[in-house]
């Protein structure tokens, strides 16, 4: 049995590089496509809630925070600034080009 409800992306709005904030069943996400991978995250950040997707990418394509600069892995959601802090991360699935991401019930 799957554990998660899987629901599909609107992937017209995904530009490669771009964090792309968006709504998907009810929940704000953040989604990135990098390098023919897709990672999905909170919208908020998990120090003081900013806006994630009003950040930008780094050179090794770790997310930055726009407020206070603090870096997360998108695929792991690892505070790679080690501040402490773990980006909520939610699994990806392609099927038929399609892309899905998955809420626990
Ligand atoms: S709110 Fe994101 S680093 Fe502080």
């Amino acid at each position: 049995m799957d554990l998660y409800n899987w629901h599909k992306i609107d992937t017209t709005a995904l530009i490669e590089h771009k964090l792309t904030e968006m709504l998907v069943a009810g929940k704000r996400i953040g989604v990135l496509r990098r390098n023919d991978a897709v990672y999905a995250f909170t919208a908020a950040c998990p120090h003081q809630g900013a806006p994630l997707c009003d950040g930008w990418l780094d050179g090794q394509g770790r997310i930055v925070c726009p407020m206070h600069k603090f870096r997360f892995d998108p695929q792991t959601g690892r505070n790679t600034t080690g501040e402490g802090y773990k980006l909520f991360t939610y699994p990806i699935e392609i099927r038929d080009n399609e892309v899905y991401v998955g809420f626990l019930p």
